[in-house]
């Protein structure tokens, strides 16, 4: 430290360090070392008078025992059963914009299949020059690419429409995840049988019961899509698809169709299938929006929120969440702490990268007082997150996608936290 740092403001070193010597907040770790010699620090501990596990106690890591609560939740009463039903990811505690696969959340329509390598084939046909059929060994052999992003569910945040419902960031807002994908572009396998000029749309198929089949515009199809088979590094979770799924960066999760089957270049979309019609959004006359694919600008305070309530007294307090675009990157986060009132520029992990999570800190000294947490994103294209009383103008209150409003969390006095909705 050079000596010119001593004369300025307490630094948030001091004020820790500080806050423990004299008793001040006498709450938590600051009391508890005000009290006495503490015997995790003064006393030589079991783990460290023997030897620990060996390598290859576990060949393949999973997280240690005291991260168990770190999973993957199901919200029983929203579906009949858990094959065609859904999972949440845990975004209320990990941190970082990365999405572990073991806890990135799941979607099925009807079950998550086991289909090996050897078995796997992609047939594409339909509008073009040589229909062709690929091995998983074939994909190997196109040129590469690397990238993140994030796909999100239409119906995260789905039941939040009509009021504040569920009690925890990771039921309001997990239905993403966010994975760095290492695949061929879908472009490149185009190109390869060749899109007759009458192609205008690519039907994409999965090889599960359900087939989730989609039409999605060539135009996107010759851009970003990509036919990934890692995921993070490693091979698809079975849940993820295993051993191929699509990923079309920004556009809602349904269109990312796991076990990737088919891919017919079509003319026109093909609406029959009922996925299809299903993903529209009713307004409040009774009309419906539909071919909304994108997934509009989002946020959202992952801590402190209901399931990471505050467990410390008044003062330094890290207040963080998530940011993303399916239109572009994410530019800048604003935080409120009084229910819309105010904003504080938040701060950006690093800079927003396109259609992927971006991770936001508000390093607040907290008073102790209840609070009206938000968030609000702002992208690329100056769009700006709405709040739930500006998007439920535009939209009424009948539909179940794209519910991208600003969600409040109530923190109370006592550090817990609560879902509700401000006016
Ligand atoms: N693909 C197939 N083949 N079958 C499915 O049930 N579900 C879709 C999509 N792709 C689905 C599918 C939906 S609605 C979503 S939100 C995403 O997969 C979820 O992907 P995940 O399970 O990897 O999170
Ligand atoms: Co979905």
């Amino acid at each position: 430290m050079s000596e010119n740092s001593k004369d300025k403001a307490p630094s948030r070193r001091q004020f820790l360090s500080g806050a423990a010597a004299v008793g001040v907040g006498a709450i938590g770790a600051g009391a508890a070392r005000a009290a006495g010699p503490d015997p995790l620090i003064t006393q030589v501990q079991e783990w460290a008078q023997a030897t620990g596990e060996g390598v290859d106690a576990t060949p393949y890591g999973l997280p240690i025992q005291f991260e168990k609560d770190v999973v993957r939740r199901n919200v029983e009463w929203l579906t009949a059963d858990t094959i065609s039903s859904i999972n949440f990811t845990p975004i209320h505690a990990l941190d970082g914009t990365i999405t572990p696969q073991g806890c990135a959340f799941e979607r099925h329509h009807s079950g998550a299949i086991e289909l090996s390598k050897p078995d796997y084939r992609l047939m594409i046909n339909g509008l073009v020059d040589t229909p062709l059929v690929f091995t998983y060994e074939d994909l190997e052999r196109f040129p590469r690419e690397n990238r993140v992003y994030f796909c999100e569910c239409a119906a995260n945040t789905g039941m939040e429409w009509a009021g504040a419902q569920l009690n925890g960031a990771q039921f309001t807002h997990g239905m993403i995840h966010n994975m760095e994908y290492s695949g061929v572009p879908l472009r490149t396998l185009l190109e390869e049988v060749g899109v007759k000029p009458e192609g205008k749309w690519v039907y994409v198929e999965g090889a599960d019961a359900s087939s989730n089949g989609r039409s999605i515009p060539l135009e996107k199809a010759m851009d970003d899509v990509l036919v990934a088979f890692k995921a993070n590094g490693e091979a698809l979770r079975k849940e993820h698809g295993y051993p191929v799924r699509l990923v079309v960066p920004g556009w809602e999760g349904n269109m990312w169709v796991k076990w990737l089957r088919r891919v017919e270049v079509t003319a026109m979309a093909i609406e029959s299938r009922e996925e299809t019609s299903k993903y529209t959004d009713t307004l409040e006359d009774g009309t419906s929006r539909k071919w909304t694919w994108v997934m509009d600008a989002k946020s959202v305070v992952t801590s402190p929120s209901p399931q990471a309530p505050i467990t410390h007294g008044p003062g330094p307090l890290v207040i963080t969440g998530l940011a993303w675009s399916g239109r572009g990157s994410i530019t800048g986060v604003d935080v409120s702490v009084d229910g819309g009132k105010n904003w504080i520029p938040a701060r950006l992990a690093a800079p927003g990268t396109d259609k992927a999570l971006t991770r936001f800190y508000l390093d607040h000294n907290w008073d102790g007082s209840e609070m009206l947490l938000q968030a609000r994103a702002k992208d690329s294209t100056g769009y700006v997150q709405p709040s739930k009383a500006q998007l439920r103008d535009v939209r009424g209150e009948n539909s179940i996608y794209h519910n991208n409003c600003i969600q409040t969390w109530w923190i109370k006095e006592t550090g817990e936290a609560e879902n509700v909705e401000v006016s």
